[in-house]
């Protein structure tokens, strides 16, 4: 029986693709390149899956052709607001992700941008390297200690609860969080965590706020200029989540205005392009989307879509079908 033909839209883990080559028919983006619209639609109409990224915009507009032949998307990465499912679905299309692989990976990087932005890595890194260090002195570039602060998580799943199983044991913050779909008890176990009854009730009391939420039309703007005015003035926001969830113009205002002290992102709205004032702001951190960025963790991200279409192609239901 021939292997069915899978279009992978980027390079993925070299791994990954070798394991993809042997056990499909495998066509890869030799040069990276972001793939078209119209790439895309040519990909579903000419293979059995196509494998996308986040990256990848698979809209309604996308989905919306004659003539598909693919029968899954295997989307490599934990978010999913970059597939419109319910186009997919109604074109017959099977969808997985890849949960709880990155976990740890994004919570590492999102106490990263805490400590960076907290305590002025990035701009301690840059007067260094720009020969303008004059030597150790008592009032030199003194930052915000990190330790015994108040974390405040918007969103609750599973790389919430890691990032502040990291904040709580390793730098005895205080946790406060909201989620409208909070977590059983069992899986807050140790975190000594208070359940906020809405966002703005973290804001007030967090030192640092962490974005956790899944982007899309539900969260668009989450985080706007009412956000940052009922945050504290001495406040880091934090966001490892999706870019959209934040106004990045009121964001620029609110750092102007000093209503909020700064800003650690690895996300942004319109990425990857980035709203110019931020790369002006010394309290701002910016990262180009690496939360899930390590070597372990794009290999265990590819091989679970693998895990994915080898569950499909065999009959059975992928274990991360989201429709
Ligand atoms: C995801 O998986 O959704 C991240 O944004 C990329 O790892």
């Amino acid at each position: 029986m021939a292997k069915p033909k899978v279009i992978v839209t980027r390079r993925w883990h070299p791994e990954v693709e070798q394991v993809l080559q042997e056990r499909y028919d495998a066509q890869f983006n030799e040069d990276d390149h972001p793939m078209t619209a119209a790439e895309l639609q040519d990909a579903l109409r000419s293979a059995d899956a196509v494998l996308p990224t986040v990256s990848d915009k698979v809209s309604a507009e996308v989905l919306g052709i004659d003539g598909i032949r693919a029968r899954i998307l295997g989307s490599n990465g934990v978010g999913f607001n970059h597939i419109d499912l319910d186009a997919a679905k109604a074109a017959g299309l099977t969808v997985t992700n890849t949960p709880e692989v990155l976990t740890d990976c994004t919570a590492d990087l999102a106490l990263a941008l805490m400590l960076a932005v907290a305590r002025r890595v990035g701009e301690g890194e840059r007067h260094l390297r720009a020969g303008e260090w004059s030597g150790w002195r008592p009032t030199h570039m003194m930052g915000t200690s990190v330790s015994g602060k108040t974390l405040g998580l918007i969103g609750m799943g599973r790389i919430a609860r890691a990032v502040a199983r990291r904040a709580h044991r390793g730098f005895d913050m205080k946790i406060i969080y909201h989620d409208p779909f909070p977590p059983r008890a069992e899986d807050l176990e140790g975190l000594d965590a208070l359940q906020a009854g809405s966002p703005e009730e973290v804001y007030a009391a967090a030192d640092f706020v962490s974005l956790h939420c899944p982007g899309g039309k539900e969260t668009y703007h989450l985080v706007g200029a009412d956000a940052f005015r009922a945050m504290q003035p001495g406040a880091f926001l934090i966001n490892t989540a999706r870019g959209d969830v934040v106004d990045e113009a009121a964001l620029v205002a609110a750092l102007e205005a000093g209503e909020i002290a700064g800003a650690g992102l690895d996300v942004f709205e319109k990425e990857p392009a980035v709203t110019p004032a931020l790369l002006e702001m010394e309290n701002v951190v910016l990262l180009p989307h690496l939360g899930s960025a390590t070597h372990e963790t794009r290999k265990a991200m590819g091989m679970r879509v693998v895990e994915n279409i080898d569950a499909f192609f065999g009959g059975e239901t992928p274990r991360d079908k989201l429709v």
